[in-house]
């Protein structure tokens, strides 16, 4: 079964591309490269064995796209493709709608025309922004968005979630992804920041390689017991899986469906507390400081991972040393074919 996974070439899809060629499918690409790297096809090759079918272009681009689906025979889709910046998002809000939201309505166009139904849209847990009770349960309401970045996850969810009361025959989940951290065991693949990282675990690992030279934490005076932020940290290939299995779930509906579900772990880890397991999971020390709040940060989220148990039959697996342990045998190994 072919399934389209847009944005393929980047952090979470590639990962998603080597689970899905391990389950049997038939992952193709489509990506613009706006935030990756033509080395993950190198790395996806070592992996899996295989040329994986790529397709360069924007998913924004009809003529484009329609070449896509005309050529292929796609059994499903999964939309990555976006642009994932908060902060950058507040200072181009119209790119982020543009690209975010703009995808989602040509590939939902598509998919009617081309009677596609299986979709796994990738939302955020930033849907629920701080949210009253932990663990957040998918229920929970969601907040007016902190950032258009935000707010292009709520409003894509509404789109398809209009789009399958519209009655057009669709069988859709959007998946609530919490904080995807870590890299595939081999180091061949993982997460590769163009600049200077925006997120914890890269910053870390950078710092660690001696690229950063300290890294700071956002805050140490939150109401948490070290009174740093708390997240829930998931490896990308227990990510990745989920998608698997919300395909198969999909796979086996005769009807129209949509829901959301939340992906994270449901044990939340301050901000403090990674470091130091990164730490000692690495025997590596990192220089870290103590800075001011970021602006738009959440105080705590971690998510109740039971619908995802209920319905796709999936929990996360992997501990949080294990994903540190990854992202660090990931970053060795860039800054080893770097220097080769
Ligand atoms: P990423 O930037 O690594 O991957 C996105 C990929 O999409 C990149 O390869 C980029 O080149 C491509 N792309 C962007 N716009 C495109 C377009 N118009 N046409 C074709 N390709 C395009 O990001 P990621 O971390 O892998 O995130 C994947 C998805 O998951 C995004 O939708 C993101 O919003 C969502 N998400 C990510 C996180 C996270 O922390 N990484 C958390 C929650 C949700
Ligand atoms: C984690 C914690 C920071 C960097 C973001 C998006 C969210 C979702 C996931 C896409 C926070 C602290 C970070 C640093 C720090 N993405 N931190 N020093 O903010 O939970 O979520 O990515 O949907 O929408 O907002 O992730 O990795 O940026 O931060 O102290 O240099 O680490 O304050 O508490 P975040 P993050």
């Amino acid at each position: 079964m072919n399934i389209l996974v847009t944005g393929g070439a980047g952090y979470i899809g590639s990962h998603v591309v080597v689970e899905l060629h391990e389950a049997g499918y038939n992952p193709i690409i489509v990506d613009n490269f706006s935030n990756s790297d033509k080395s993950v096809l190198k790395g996806l090759f070592e992996i899996t064995g295989k040329e994986i079918l790529l397709y360069e272009g924007d998913c924004r681009d009809q003529k484009f796209m329609e070449s896509v689906f005309s050529s292929e025979d796609i059994h499903g889709v999964i939309h990555f493709a976006a642009l994932k910046a908060v902060g950058e998002s507040v200072q181009k809000p119209l790119e982020y709608y543009d690209n975010n939201v703009g995808s989602l309505i040509l590939l939902l166009t598509l998919m009617k025309q081309y009677k596609i139904e299986n979709l796994v849209f990738s939302s955020s847990c930033t849907v629920y922004g701080q949210p009253d009770s932990l663990p957040v349960t998918e229920e929970a309401p969601k907040k007016p968005a902190e950032s258009p970045y935000g707010n292009t996850k709520q409003l894509c969810e509404e789109i398809i979630e209009d789009t399958f009361k519209s009655g057009q025959q669709i069988k859709a989940f959007a998946l609530r992804y919490f904080n995807p951290i870590g890299a595939h065991h081999t180091g061949n693949i993982g997460e590769l920041p163009l600049g200077i990282p925006n997120n914890l675990v890269p910053f870390i690992t950078q710092t660690a390689a001696g690229l950063r030279d300290s890294i700071i934490i956002f805050g140490d005076d939150y109401d948490t017991p070290d009174g740093t932020c708390i997240r829930d940290y998931i490896h990308v290939m227990d990510l990745a899986k989920a998608h698997v299995r919300s395909l198969e779930v999909l796979n086996r509906m005769n009807q129209s469906h949509y829901d959301y579900i939340n992906i994270g772990t449901g044990n939340g880890h301050s901000v403090l507390e990674v470091i130091q397991k990164f730490e000692l999971a690495n025997s590596a020390s990192l220089n870290y400081n103590i800075g001011t709040r970021r602006v738009g940060d959440v105080e705590k989220v971690y998510a109740s991972a039971d619908k995802a148990k209920e319905v796709l039959g999936w929990q996360a697996n992997r501990s949080l040393d294990e994903s540190l342990r990854d992202a660090w045998n990931w970053q060795q190994k860039l800054r080893d074919s770097e220097n080769a």
